[in-house]
């Protein structure tokens, strides 16, 4: 049957660069075939955080109605009380934020959180404006782009590109072309940056924190891969949070994706919206990852885990990559990779490239390798004819050495066969 689909339905349901990605990551790890699966999100299993999950298990099975509390009742909407409460108590010992219970929400995963966000701030407005979200630098994360509800939603600003030596390159935000109208509701980035690896300068933060501040408008900061947890940074970042400023954090990549929990941390009203967005979408919300997590908040033992095994993990796995990259690619062609400085990726470059990053998608994808081409990462721009999104693609490093190492070889290969070498 052809059944009618609504505006939202079709801006919600429709074929989107993150359906895209999720269908091609979902599939590559449950097909069995020896895909190289360079695509997705996916943190790594880390053997000492799946331990640490595991023995969290194993305590609330012998913990006489834990395991009962956990799955068979509902939180309420704001989140399990408990958990909060460790949460406060964190931030207020480790960053001395001036934070209680009314500053936090949980949420479905941070996903979640930023769908709340964007259309909680942004859209239609009761006075019958429509307000969008500032990205102030893009590439910006994939799974923003499609989530606002009354079309689109971003007005973005291309970076300033910094070349670093002969292959490594960094984007700046360009503050000469930002401009906050009337129109803008909100700004947002994240820190470090999905797709990018790029943590933005302490500098850069406190310049747009008091942008946000003199319009009178939130700095949104996506957290997912920040400090104090799951800590995926590389460099000197100082968190920062006031009470203009939304952050926003995750238990995903430290280790917990399947749990889909995310923590708001905003102004009182906000948290309250948010709160109240939970219980109309979703009653409440999952309860597991707060459980496992709870103690490990409250111990502290989380801040642990983050600095002494999932941060080192990752800057090893960083390494290697940028390692294989420079071996494979060699001076054949030219490429430039993104100063990795955090989260799960290599943002590559390949200047003049002769064809577009999408048929260098589908030509990796035949030879089995999966990554993301770069052109998703740039919504919300206005000049749509601007060639470095079509030269970038984004590869994660969390997969095992051997599928990196060789996922690299490949589009090595390829890129070079593009250059008809
Ligand atoms: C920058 C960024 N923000 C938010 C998310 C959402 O993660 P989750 O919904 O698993 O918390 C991700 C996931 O990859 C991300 O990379």
């Amino acid at each position: 049957m052809d059944f009618e689909f609504s505006r939202l339905g079709h801006e919600l349901a429709s074929p989107s660069g993150i359906s895209e990605l999720m269908e091609d990551l979902g599939s590559a790890l449950n097909s069995g075939e020896d895909v190289k699966m360079l695509g997705g999100g996916q943190p790594a299993h880390i053997p000492e955080v799946n331990a640490l999950w595991r023995r969290r298990m194993e305590e609330i099975l012998a913990d006489p109605g834990a395991l009962e509390r956990m799955l068979a009742n509902y939180d309420p909407p704001r989140g399990s009380p408990g958990f909060i409460a460790a949460l406060v108590k964190l931030f207020r010992r480790e960053f001395g934020w001036e934070v209680d219970e009314s500053n936090f929400a949980v949420t479905a995963g941070g996903q979640t959180a930023f769908f709340f966000l964007f259309n909680l701030l942004a859209g239609n407005m009761p006075d019958g404006r429509r307000k969008k979200i500032l990205l102030p630098l893009v590439p910006e994360y994939i799974g923003y782009a499609n989530q606002g509800t009354c079309g689109e939603m971003f007005r973005a600003v291309p970076p300033k590109i910094e070349r670093i030596g002969e292959h490594e390159f960094k984007y700046r935000v360009n503050f000469d072309r930002l401009e906050i109208g009337d129109d803008i509701a909100a700004i947002c980035v994240s820190r470090p940056t999905n797709p990018t690896g790029n943590v933005l300068t302490d500098g850069e933060i406190a310049q747009l924190s008091d942008i946000a501040k003199v319009h009178g408008i939130p700095l949104i900061i996506d957290n997912a891969y920040g400090a104090p947890f799951p800590n995926v940074i590389f460099t000197e970042a100082t968190p920062v949070w006031d009470e203009h400023i939304i952050l926003t954090l995750s238990l995903s990549k430290i280790g917990l994706p399947g749990t889909r929990t995310g923590i708001v941390v905003a102004h009182p009203k906000i948290a309250a919206a948010v709160a109240g967005m939970s219980s109309v979408v979703g009653l409440s919300n999952p309860n597991i990852g707060q459980a496992i997590a709870r103690p490990l908040v409250e111990s502290g033992e989380i801040l642990k885990l983050s600095n002494e095994t999932v941060q080192p993990f990752y800057v090893e796995k960083s390494r290697l990559a940028q390692k294989w990259v420079a071996e494979s690619f060699g001076d054949d062609f030219p490429y430039r990779v993104h100063r990795s400085e955090g989260a799960l990726f290599l943002w590559l470059w390949f200047p003049d490239l002769p064809i577009t990053s999408r048929e260098l998608y589908q030509r990796l994808k035949e030879r089995g390798v999966l990554i993301v081409p770069g052109h998703y990462f740039f919504f919300g721009l206005e000049d749509e004819a601007w060639r470095h999104r079509d030269e970038c693609l984004r590869m994660t490093f969390t997969m095992d050495g051997p599928t990196v190492r060789e996922g690299i070889r490949i589009i090595g290969e390829e890129v070079q066969r593009a250059w008809g070498r």
